[in-house]
This record gives C-alpha cells, sequence and structure tokens, in this order.
C-alpha cells in the first residue's frame, strides 16, 4: 500500500512502541493522529514532529472516543492505517494458586482481558468501520488495522495467565477478523512482540537486561522500539501480509519462569 496522501491512528501512540511507530509513520509524510490519554507527552511529540503530527486524547475504553479519533483522522486524509498498541500496568497476574493455598483473584483476570483484548477489539471493529467507507486504491485496498500482542499469547511464564490468555485472544482474533474484512479489502496483522525496552519496564536498559534479556539469542540485547515500529510500516506498504502474526523476538521463546 502506497502511504502517499494518507493518515494513520496509532492508538497509544505516545508510549514506547507507539511514539516509536508514529517517528516512522511522520518520517514517511502520513498524516499520523497520536491517540492516548497522555496529554503531556503527545503535545510534546507534536511539537518533536511538526504539522503531520496530531494529538487526539482518546480512550481506547470507549466507543465515543475511538469513533471521534477515527473521524479526525479521516479529516486530515484517508485513513489506511490502524495500529493498536495502548497498554497499561493495571491488569493482575499472579499464580493460579498462591502459596497460602487462596486462589488468584478473579478481577485480575478480568481486566487484564478487559485492557489487552477487549479494548483491542473495540478499536478493531471501529477502525475497519471507519476504513470500509474509504475509496478502494487501484488494488482494491482499504487499509490495514495493526495489532499487538506478545509472545507471552505464545509461551506465558508462571503468574501470566490472565496476560498470556489476553494476547492469545489477540493472536486468535487475527485469521477470522480478516476473513470477515476480506470483501471490504481492509487487512488484518498482528505484531508479537518479545522483550523490548520501553518505558513499560520503569528501570534503566541495563536492568531491564540483566533481569529479563539472558535468554535472547540474537541479537543479544533487548529489541528497539524502532524495530517495532518498523515492521509496522513494512506490514502496512505489503498488501500481500494478511491473517497473520508476526514474531520480532531475536529467536527468544520464554522458558516457564522469569528470572
Ligand atoms: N515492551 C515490551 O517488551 C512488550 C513486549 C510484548 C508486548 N508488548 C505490548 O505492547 C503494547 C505497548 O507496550 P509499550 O511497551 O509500548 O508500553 P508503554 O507503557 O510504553 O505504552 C503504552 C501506552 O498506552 C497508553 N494508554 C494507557 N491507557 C490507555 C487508554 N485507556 N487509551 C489509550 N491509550 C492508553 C499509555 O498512556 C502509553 O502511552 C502493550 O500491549 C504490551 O503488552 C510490549
Amino acid at each position: 500500500m502506497d502511504l502517499t496522501g494518507t493518515s494513520a491512528v496509532v492508538i497509544g501512540g505516545t508510549g514506547g512502541f507507539g511514539s516509536a511507530t508514529v517517528r516512522r509513520l511522520v518520517t514517511a509524510g502520513v498524516h499520523t493522529v497520536i491517540a492516548d490519554i497522555n496529554d503531556e507527552r503527545g503535545n510534546e511529540l507534536v511539537a518533536e514532529h511538526g504539522d503531520l503530527a496530531h494529538y487526539v486524547n482518546t480512550d481506547v475504553f470507549s466507543d465515543e472516543s475511538l469513533t471521534a479519533t477515527f473521524a479526525a483522522a479521516q479529516d486530515l486524509a484517508p485513513l489506511r492505517s490502524v495500529v493498536i498498541v495502548h497498554g497499561s500496568s493495571q491488569g493482575g497476574g499472579g499464580r493460579l494458586v498462591g502459596r497460602d493455598g487462596q486462589p488468584v483473584a478473579q478481577e485480575g483476570f478480568d481486566k487484564t482481558v478487559e485492557i489487552f483484548l477487549s479494548a483491542t477489539f473495540r478499536a478493531l471493529r471501529l477502525a475497519a468501520a471507519s476504513m470500509a467507507t474509504n475509496e478502494p486504491l487501484e488494488s482494491g485496498q482499504r487499509g490495514v488495522v495493526i495489532q499487538t500482542a506478545s509472545i507471552a499469547g505464545y509461551e506465558g511464564q508462571v503468574g501470566q495467565t490472565a496476560y498470556g490468555a489476553a494476547k492469545a485472544g489477540v493472536i486468535g482474533l487475527t485469521l477470522p477478523a480478516a476473513r470477515d474484512l476480506a470483501p471490504t479489502g481492509v487487512r488484518v496483522m498482528t505484531i508479537v512482540p518479545g522483550t523490548f525496552f520501553t518505558p513499560a519496564f520503569q528501570m534503566s536498559e541495563e536492568d531491564a537486561y540483566s533481569r529479563f534479556g539472558q535468554a535472547i539469542q540474537n541479537p543479544k540485547r533487548m529489541g528497539r522500539a524502532d524495530e517495532y515500529g518498523q515492521l509496522a510500516l513494512q506490514i502496512m506498504e505489503n498488501d500481500y501480509l494478511n491473517g497473520e502474526s508476526i514474531r520480532i523476538d531475536g529467536a527468544l521463546r520464554f522458558p516457564a519462569k522469569a528470572n
């Protein structure tokens, strides 16, 4: 897909992966809506990137908010790319049955699924409905939605039942969504990251690597957020990528337990 003269929305656009994707999009000349709840960081990014970057306060848990954001992007140029890459530390984790014999709280599981799976579905269905109104390109394509899972969706670790299930759900959404949207010419892809150094870690890169990075095979380092952004752009540009989840992890496979 030729991105010239198009717009994009990045949900979670001020985060680690999100801001790296915004940078790539703006560099490619795309009108880019940074959709997030972090107004301060959103405005900083607009100041940094200039005219092609726009910040719209967006709550991924609200239909109304997402619909308004997609409409704002359509006002700039046809909306052809949506990247769903929000995150939150408000979910819950923990062993199914703790050392004290108590089962893990149900609420943590429900919240985690709401954040990572239900909100992704919310953004996917509203993005697709907005893109379906686009004039098709010569190729018959109308746009692409890129979701974000995690390798924990394949190899969830001890204490990750909720996160692993939510991310596996995102992977599971990918093919049926692509099939549903085939008649509209909207593709659906999922990026499945390993361990990337982003602000979500709330520690130095060295500390993060020594805690989480030992099992990474090659390159022998954590992923860089820009490598996520690069893959997102590659997916947008390549029409034949559809209905698939792509791991980007330096051949990392999570062991049962984190260090
Ligand atoms: N960093 C990694 O190693 C890694 C690995 C695998 C998967 N992921 C996934 O990638 C995604 C993003 O991760 P990140 O590391 O960039 O996180 P991050 O914390 O840097 O960014 C998350 C962004 O989401 C925004 N956000 C929070 N609540 C929101 C809401 N209600 N509406 C809109 N935006 C909201 C935050 O303000 C923040 O800008 C998450 O889904 C995470 O599970 C990350």
